[in-house]
């Protein structure tokens, strides 16, 4: 691949978006890439994703402003949703996935981490959806997503003025977990991922869908999926095996990671 790497940690997996020349600028080939990394993921042997971007200065500077210059009505919404169709695989991709945001995070940067479980930022991280300045609103997701993760007032704010904002004020506003000196941000989610992964893997993917597809309808369907997943989990070795550890009373296995199963 030409701007997509990907590396495997036990059961952590490293998705690292490379084209620093563009500060990891999101064109077409990069999207196609993401997708094809995403889909060549060896669930049976991955828990747990981290998304990041080459360098020390940009995580993801937006979708790349040259390709779009000279789209048609029809090109532009197309190339939006190639955008949204590749973030929309990331949301629900079966394992959790990480952002580890290195630094700017602006349209289709913000939009990409917010399609990730987690958000966590280094001290020089900074966000913003700068589209409306561009003449366009945001278009892989931002005018979606934002206003779900930080409410309606903020995006808005956020999306009007096209005003970044820095790493402390994401970490207010709730649009990051947590915030790193950019040299401890790989190994903080590095350490995330492998206790992610260090759990039951059928128990944390059902979380994953439970949250994702119960914010999607009332609370009383949403309960509803979420009984069918926790149901689901008692077919599992993995419940067998945790709670048995748990009852046995044995320390030193209630510390063991138990074989779980990933199927
Ligand atoms: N698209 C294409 N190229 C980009 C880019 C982008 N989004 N962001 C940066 N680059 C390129 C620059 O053109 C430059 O290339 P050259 O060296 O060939 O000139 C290189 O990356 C380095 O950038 P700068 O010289 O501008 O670096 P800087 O440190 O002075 O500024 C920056 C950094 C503030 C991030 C600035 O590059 C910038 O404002 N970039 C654009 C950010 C933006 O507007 N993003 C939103 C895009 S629209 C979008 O994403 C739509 C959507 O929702 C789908």
């Amino acid at each position: 691949m030409e701007f997509v790497t990907y590396e495997q940690e036990g059961f952590v997996g490293i998705v690292t978006i490379n084209r620093p020349k563009a500060l990891n600028a999101l064109n077409s080939t990069v999207l196609e890439e993401l997708e094809a990394t995403f889909k060549a993921v060896d669930l049976d042997t991955t828990r747990c994703l981290i998304l990041t971007g080459a360098g020390e200065k940009s995580f993801v500077a937006g979708a790349d402003i040259g390709e779009m210059s000279t789209l048609t009505k029809a090109e532009g919404e197309a190339f939006g949703k190639k955008g949204n169709d590749v973030f929309r695989m990331i949301e629900i991709f079966p394992i959790p996935v990480i952002a580890a945001i290195n630094g700017f995070a602006l349209g289709g940067g913000c939009e990409i981490s917010m399609s990730c479980d987690i958000r966590i930022c280094s001290e020089n991280a900074v966000f913003g959806q700068p589209e409306v300045g561009l003449g366009i609103t945001p278009g892989f997701g931002g005018t979606q997503r934002l206003a779900r993760l930080v409410g309606a007032g903020m995006a808005k704010q956020m999306i009007y003025t096209a005003r970044n904002i820095k790493a402390d004020e994401a970490y207010r506003i709730g649009l990051v977990n947590a915030v790193y000196p950019l040299e401890e941000l790989i190994p903080a989610a590095k350490k995330m991922a492998a206790g992610i992964a260090a759990n039951a893997p059928i128990a944390v993917r059902n979380c994953k869908k439970a949250i994702n597809e119960g914010l999607q309808v009332d609370m009383d369907e949403a309960i509803v999926i979420e009984e069918k997943l926790f149901g689901d989990c008692f077919e599992t070795e993995d419940q067998k095996a945790g709670m048995g550890n748990f009852l046995e009373k044995d320390k030193e296995k209630k510390l063991k990671v138990v074989p779980f199963q990933n199927k």
